[in-house]
């Protein structure tokens, strides 16, 4: 299974940690303090706040981790645009998450020419060396989610992966334990 624009996402139950609670307490707004700063100043380089939403969705993955209907709410409110044009962005987007992952997000290319070179063997070296067992479910010890994407434009390194901003070639089965083993 394949998490790109033109497949659909695993729901929200899907991806949690095993055994995770949705009861996440009252939600606290994103841009306050330095990051409304942030905000007001990435407001400056474009032409109209829409054209911000991306990089605002940015600031708020980086501070909570995922970006919730809450967050994707409080976006549309100070971008001046509607919940659910915000949440069609970031449905539309892989790197968004709308569920809480693990420490470390791995990305492993399945499409044709990497699938034909092994990417699935890949795929499940991750998912039995991380103790995910499942595509898109973290980890027990909240260190690990993986899943499957679209070309990641290295089909000529086959298996890319990306593990949060770390971008791997030519990963192979037997390369997972020592990519694992290097992650602080
Ligand atoms: S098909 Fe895998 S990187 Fe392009």
């Amino acid at each position: 299974m394949t998490f790109g624009p033109s497949t659909p996402k695993p729901s929200p139950d899907q991806l949690t940690a095993h055994g995770a609670e949705h009861d996440h307490g009252p939600y606290e707004a994103v841009f306050t303090g330095a990051a409304r700063a942030e905000l007001d100043e990435l407001l400056t380089r474009y032409p109209n706040k829409m054209a911000a939403l991306l990089p605002a969705l940015w600031i708020v993955q980086r501070e909570r981790g995922w970006v919730s209907d809450d967050a994707m709410a409080e976006v549309a409110d100070v971008l001046a645009l509607t919940p659910a044009y915000v949440k069609g962005v970031v449905t539309f987007y892989t790197m968004y998450h709308q569920h809480p992952v693990g420490r470390y997000f791995i990305q492993v290319c399945t499409t044709t020419p990497c699938h034909v070179c092994g990417a699935e063997g890949v795929v499940d070296a991750f998912l039995q060396h991380t103790g995910c067992g499942e595509l898109g479910v973290t980890s027990a010890d909240g260190r690990f989610t993986v899943i499957e994407v679209e070309c990641l434009g290295a089909c000529g390194f086959a298996t890319p992966v990306m593990i949060n901003e770390q971008f791997l070639e030519s990963v192979t089965p037997a390369r997972v334990p020592e990519i694992l083993a290097a992650l602080t």
